[in-house]
C-alpha cells in the first residue's frame, strides 16, 4: 500500500517535471527517475522560500503560483529583481558558485515547487550536456534582464520605469483579449513601486497618469494594458 502511494507521487512529480521547460527534452523514463529524486514543496501566499545571504543547497523548480527575488539596502528598502512563474527554476546560483543566497525569494501567490537537493543536481548537470546547455541558455536571459534592469533604474524616469514593468508583464504573461493585453494579477500601487525602485507615491501618480491617458486599465486583480506600444516607447525598448 505505502510503495504504490509513494510510485503515485513519483508520477504525479514525473508529470509535473515535464512541464518544466528545463526537462522538456528527457524521456518519460528519465523523468520518472528524476522525480524519484524531487520532493513536492507548497507555500501560501506571501511565504519566503528562501533568504538572501543564507547558505543554499537546494534547486528549486516552480510547477505553480509566481515568486518574486528580492534585494534589501542596510536601511530596508527593498527592490524586486525579477519574477518567475511556473515552469522556471531558481536557487541554482548558490549550488553552482557556492556562495551564500543571492536573494530572498517570495511567493506572491500560493505556490508549489520540486525540490531537488544540491548533489543530485550537481550529479545531473555533470552527466547531461543538454540540462547543462538549457542552463547555460536560461541564464544568459537572466543576465539579459538585469542588465536590462540596470538600465532602466540608471536612465528612465519614474513613468519610464513603470512603463517597463508594465510592458515586460503584458509581454510576459498576457493574452491578447478584445479590449487589450490581459494581465491576471493582482498588483497593487506598493507592488509597482518595489518593482521599479520608485515611491509608493510615485508609483501611484505615475499610474494614475497612465490610466488617464487610456495606456493601461488597472483592477483588482487583472491590468489591461491598452497601448503596448506607448508603453514601449516610453519604456525605450
Ligand atoms: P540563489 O542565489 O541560490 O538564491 C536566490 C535565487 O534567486 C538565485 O539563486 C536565482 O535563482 C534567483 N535570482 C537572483 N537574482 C536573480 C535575477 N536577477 N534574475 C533572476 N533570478 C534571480
Amino acid at each position: 500500500m505505502a510503495s504504490n502511494a509513494s510510485s503515485l507521487h513519483t508520477v504525479r512529480r514525473s508529470m509535473l517535471l515535464q512541464r518544466v521547460p528545463l526537462f522538456a527534452d528527457f524521456s518519460a523514463a528519465e523523468c520518472t527517475h528524476i522525480a524519484a529524486l524531487l520532493r513536492e514543496q507548497r507555500y501560501k501566499k506571501h511565504a519566503v522560500i528562501c533568504h538572501a545571504n543564507d547558505p543554499g543547497n537546494a534547486l528549486f523548480l516552480l510547477t505553480a503560483g509566481t515568486v518574486q527575488m528580492t534585494v534589501e539596502t542596510a536601511d530596508a528598502r527593498e527592490l524586486v529583481l525579477g519574477l518567475l512563474y511556473p515552469g522556471d527554476f531558481f536557487g541554482e546560483m548558490a549550488l553552482i558558485d557556492h556562495l551564500p543566497r543571492s536573494a530572498t525569494v517570495t511567493t506572491l501567490e500560493p505556490s508549489e515547487t520540486l525540490v531537488l537537493m544540491q548533489e543530485a543536481f550537481v550529479d545531473l548537470l555533470q552527466r547531461t550536456p543538454a540540462l547543462a546547455r538549457k542552463f547555460a541558455e536560461t541564464l544568459s536571459r537572466r543576465l539579459r534582464k538585469a542588465c536590462d534592469l540596470v538600465r532602466s533604474l540608471a536612465f528612465l524616469d519614474a513613468h519610464g520605469k513603470v512603463a517597463r514593468i508594465l510592458f515586460t508583464l503584458s509581454n510576459e504573461r498576457g493574452r491578447d483579449t478584445p479590449p487589450g493585453t490581459l494581465v491576471e494579477m493582482r498588483l497593487t500601487q506598493h507592488d509597482v513601486a518595489r518593482l521599479t525602485g520608485v515611491t509608493r507615491e510615485t508609483a501611484a501618480h505615475v499610474l494614475r497618469d497612465f490610466q488617464q491617458a487610456g495606456y493601461v486599465r488597472m483592477t483588482r486583480g487583472s491590468i489591461v494594458v491598452l497601448e503596448q506600444a506607448m508603453l514601449a516607447q516610453l519604456a525605450q525598448v
